[in-house]
């Protein structure tokens, strides 16, 4: 089947743009902050596909000094309205050509590797990631678990797509996200750990922490499975040696 990235689309940028942290988003977010301050030291700070640009809000309410980059103009839109100060860029046809080498001491991917279909396109954009890194610098790369596509969840519902149980590695995966008012599903690319790790590999990055963070009981939120079962992965990488 022919993958299409559901976020060039207004409506969707329309419904993601009002997006916050509700519900599964708030344990993805959660430990960004004590990560970061544990393994980056500067504040120059890429947000790859940044969408509305929430990610790269957040970046920058750490006190970051952010670039947020897409391939959406729609969601780029919407990330100029909220935060007309804010640092937007779309990546064209020259990719990350209007980037330096080694200038971020920070690069973060919330949730966009979803949306990179093949192991190719993978690899390209994470060997640029590579390149734009500071020496001694991080990636951190937020994605969905595979299990995230298999259960119920406080902000998201995959039990009208019962073939996602029988996804491969890059094949598509359907999800609903019930936290916002477009209820299309969207479709992702299935990506699981050890895919992940041959990917980091041959771009040149060395995964120094894998976190699958589950939720507390005591959190205000009505979770589903979050508290038995990670939804998200969070991967800090750092330059290999080539
Ligand atoms: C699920 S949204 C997440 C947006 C944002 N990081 C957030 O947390 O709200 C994924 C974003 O990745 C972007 N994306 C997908 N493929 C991309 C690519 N090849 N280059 C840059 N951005 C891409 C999409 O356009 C979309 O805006």
């Amino acid at each position: 089947m022919e993958f299409s990235n559901a976020y060039e689309d207004a409506r969707r940028a329309e419904a993601y743009a009002k997006l916050e942290f509700p519900g599964t988003y708030y344990l993805a977010f959660r430990d960004l902050p004590e990560i970061i301050s544990q393994h980056v030291s500067g504040k120059k700070a890429m947000d790859f596909g940044c969408g509305a640009g929430r990610s790269t809000r957040f970046l920058t309410e750490l006190g970051c000094d952010s670039v947020g980059v897409d391939i959406s103009a729609e969601m780029l839109l919407k990330a100029r309205q909220f935060d007309p100060n804010g640092d937007y860029r779309l990546l064209g046809e020259s990719g990350f050509d209007q980037f330096r080498d080694q200038v971020f001491d920070l690069i973060l991917s919330a949730f966009a590797f979803d949306n990179i279909p093949t192991r190719e396109k993978k690899v390209g954009i994470m060997k640029e990631i590579r390149r734009m890194l500071k020496p001694e610098c991080r990636f951190v790369n937020l994605v969905c678990s595979p299990e995230i596509y298999y259960h119920e969840w406080a902000s998201f519902s995959t039990k009208d797509f019962p073939e996602n149980q029988n996804a491969k590695c890059g094949d598509i995966v359907k999800i609903i996200n019930t936290a916002t008012d477009d209820r299309r599903p969207v479709d992702d690319i299935l990506w699981p750990d050890e895919d992940y790790r041959t990917v980091y590999q041959d771009a040149g990055l060395a995964p120094l922490v894998m976190l699958k963070p589950l939720a507390r009981k005591d959190e205000p939120y009505h979770w589903v499975n979050e508290t038995r079962i990670a939804p998200w992965v969070i991967y800090v990488l750092r330059r290999a040696t080539l």
